[in-house]
């Protein structure tokens, strides 16, 4: 048995619009060791949130997606009746979605949200009274290791009392209330200004150390996922292009997309060569030529690449979807 937590094999997310039919996800395979940090990047549009919303069985209706297995912990999610997910999902799993205040209900406080989480999902003994008491030594202790300060008056508060930094650390901590083994958290920096950003992101990665718990981490910003993550996987029209450890994704990349992306992109370094925009518009998913799908924007695009290619290893643990890259 494989001694990933997660193993994905496969996964194609399809939908029917008006323009078409789109896959926001198409062939997507990767796995997350225990404890490890993996950063998922992309333009808007690539499929990162809807590849880790299919993983944690959030895409509806559920026939869109289609995979050849989905294990955690060995085993099958998709062989899992409807009840065991609901638990799985509730003790193990928790997502931190990309909009703060769209997942913090502003009609109830921080307390109540808090501890109504832990109520349904964490541990089931003693009286109604002192479970309520737990859920809220518990929220407590998580408002404190996200650093809000004075937590014990602050439960009693409701979300536009609190700052859009803080607001993001309450989402933190609510994903945090039953110590999952895999946190999936989208974007949960963007809206942020730059120190708190650093701020959020520090924590996070001392949580994680702290916890020992696997993350994905959805982001546009590649400086943030060279801080906090041990591997990345590049996305592009719904696939994983690229794939490897941080070091070498972000130093030595090997895909023209990876590369493009990365000249578009402030990395805070002094030394930095001036930005290049990602020539052309990202593509429609209704509209795909066959082929690479990035070929219309690729300067190395040639003879080959009207047949898309597979992920090849370049380098040991690092992968790329390119004709033009050398298979180790
Ligand atoms: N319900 C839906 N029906 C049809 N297409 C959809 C639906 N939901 C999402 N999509 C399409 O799936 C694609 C991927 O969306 P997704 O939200 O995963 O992108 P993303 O990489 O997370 O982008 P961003 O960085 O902007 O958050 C988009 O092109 C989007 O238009
Ligand atoms: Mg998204």
């Amino acid at each position: 048995m494989s001694a990933a937590l997660l193993e994905v094999q496969d996964l194609t997310i399809t939908f029917r619009t008006d323009a078409g039919t789109v896959h926001p996800a198409k062939g997507v395979s990767f796995e997350v060791a225990q404890g490890e940090v993996v950063g998922l990047v992309g333009e808007s549009g690539s499929g990162k949130s809807m590849t880790a919303k299919a993983v944690l069985g959030l895409v509806e209706p559920a026939r869109a997606v289609r995979s050849a297995h989905i294990r955690y912990k060995g085993r099958d999610l998709n062989r899992l009746s409807a009840a065991e997910l609901f638990q799985l999902r509730a003790r193990d799993l928790a997502m931190i979605f990309q909009d703060p205040m769209g997942s913090l209900n502003p009609l109830f406080t921080i307390g109540h949200q808090l501890t109504r989480v832990y109520l349904q999902h964490g541990p089931r003994e003693g009286s109604a009274r002192e479970r309520k008491r737990a859920a809220r030594a518990r929220a407590v202790e998580l408002l404190k290791k996200v650093r809000i300060p004075d937590p014990e008056s602050r439960l009693g508060q409701y979300p536009h009392q609190f700052s859009g930094g803080m607001r993001q650390r309450v989402m933190i901590a609510m994903a945090l209330m039953c110590s999952p083994t895999l946190l999936v958290a989208d974007e949960p920096t963007t809206a942020l200004d730059v120190t708190v950003e650093l701020q959020v992101v520090e924590l996070l990665k001392s949580l994680q150390a702290e916890l020992g718990m696997s993350v994905i981490f959805i982001s546009h910003n590649l400086g943030v996922v060279a801080r906090l993550c041990d591997r990345v996987m590049v996305m592009y029209a719904g696939r994983i292009v690229e794939s490897g450890p941080v070091d070498r994704v972000l130093v030595n990349p090997a895909h023209p997309y990876t590369r493009a992306l990365l000249a578009s992109m402030p990395r805070g370094r002094k030394d930095e060569a001036p930005l290049r925009p990602i020539q052309g518009e990202p593509p429609s998913l209704a509209r795909l030529a066959p082929g690479c799908p990035f070929r219309p924007r690729c300067d190395l695009a040639g003879a080959g690449c009207e047949v898309e290619q597979k992920l090849v290893t370049v380098e040991p643990r690092h992968q790329a979807a390119c004709h033009r890259v050398r298979a180790a």
